[in-house]
């Protein structure tokens, strides 16, 4: 007799239910049977673990290290493998399985900054790559942005259950984000999304007063500044497919001052 079919099934169901209620990752090498109830742990445990966790490297020591790493960094290829070996950002220990920096071309004219890598971004390594992803990448073919683009987000591992990141998990991710702004020279940026924009423009201010309208990313190291365009995000996109027009016409805004910036005749436009 097959005994393990109803418990498949159940199981099923249970990874189901976590996964709808936003629980996709995994803290534990081993699993935990909750149903069991443990006596308390030695005091002494306690204190070890609760020790380790205030070993964790603060806020402003992570961002230091970060930005030691950052500016050691000389090419895109080397930030790629000084944001990999890094430990300082409280989201790499919580059940991210690798850092996810970027894809498309170093040395393209436009810069994407997406929110936060999500659970498929983590398993395929590369930003963008999963629903919302998909509609970006049409998005963009259709503005004829598909090879202009370099593509990546405010911080570098993935939040459990999907969550946004919080400001200080952006601000330990930020000298990487600087540094990749700084090394590409990009001629414009998309800010892709509320959490995006706030964090690289500095505002309180909603995403939907921010769209449509240009601002300046300035770096406060180095003086590099490049127009920045706030736009929708994918995934608002498709829970509220009739918004596609907003994002349309804010990429038809990129395009354009592009071409003006590309173009010698409009130059001075
Ligand atoms: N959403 C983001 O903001 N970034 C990704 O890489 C994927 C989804």
């Amino acid at each position: 007799m097959n005994a393990s079919a109803p418990d498949t099934a159940a199981t099923e169901s249970l990874l189901a239910f976590w996964s709808d209620a936003g629980v996709d990752a995994c803290f534990g090498e081993a699993p935990v049977d909750r149903t069991h109830v443990a006596p308390p742990p030695p005091l002494k445990a306690v204190a070890r673990a609760t020790a380790a966790v205030v070993a964790r490297p603060h806020t402003d020591e992570a961002v230091a290290e970060a930005r030691h790493l950052a500016a050691a960094a000389q090419t895109m290829e080397e930030l790629a493998a000084a944001i990999a070996s890094f430990t300082g950002c409280p989201l790499s220990g919580m059940g991210a399985t690798r850092s996810v920096f970027s894809r498309g071309d170093a040395s393209a004219p436009v810069l994407v900054v997406g929110e936060a890598p999500g659970i498929d971004e983590d398993t395929q390594g590369a930003p963008f790559v999963g629903r919302a992803g998909r509609l970006l990448d049409r998005m963009l073919e259709a503005a004829g942005l598909t090879d202009r683009v370099f593509i990546t987000n405010t911080v570098f591992w993935h939040p459990p259950g999907n969550r946004s990141p919080t400001p200080p998990e952006q601000a330990t991710c930020a000298p990487f984000l600087d540094r990749a702004f700084a090394l590409m020279r990009p001629k414009a940026v998309l800010l892709v999304g509320a959490t995006a924009s706030r964090s690289v423009l500095g505002t309180d201010e909603g995403i939907m007063r921010l769209r449509g309208q240009w601002q300046e990313w300035r770096l406060a190291e180095g003086g590099f500044s490049a127009p920045a365009m706030p736009t929708l995000h994918p995934a608002f996109l498709l829970r509220q497919p009739q918004a596609k027009r907003q994002v349309w016409s804010d990429l038809l805004a990129l395009t354009t001052r592009l071409d003006q910036l590309t173009d010698p005749s409009t130059a001075k436009l």
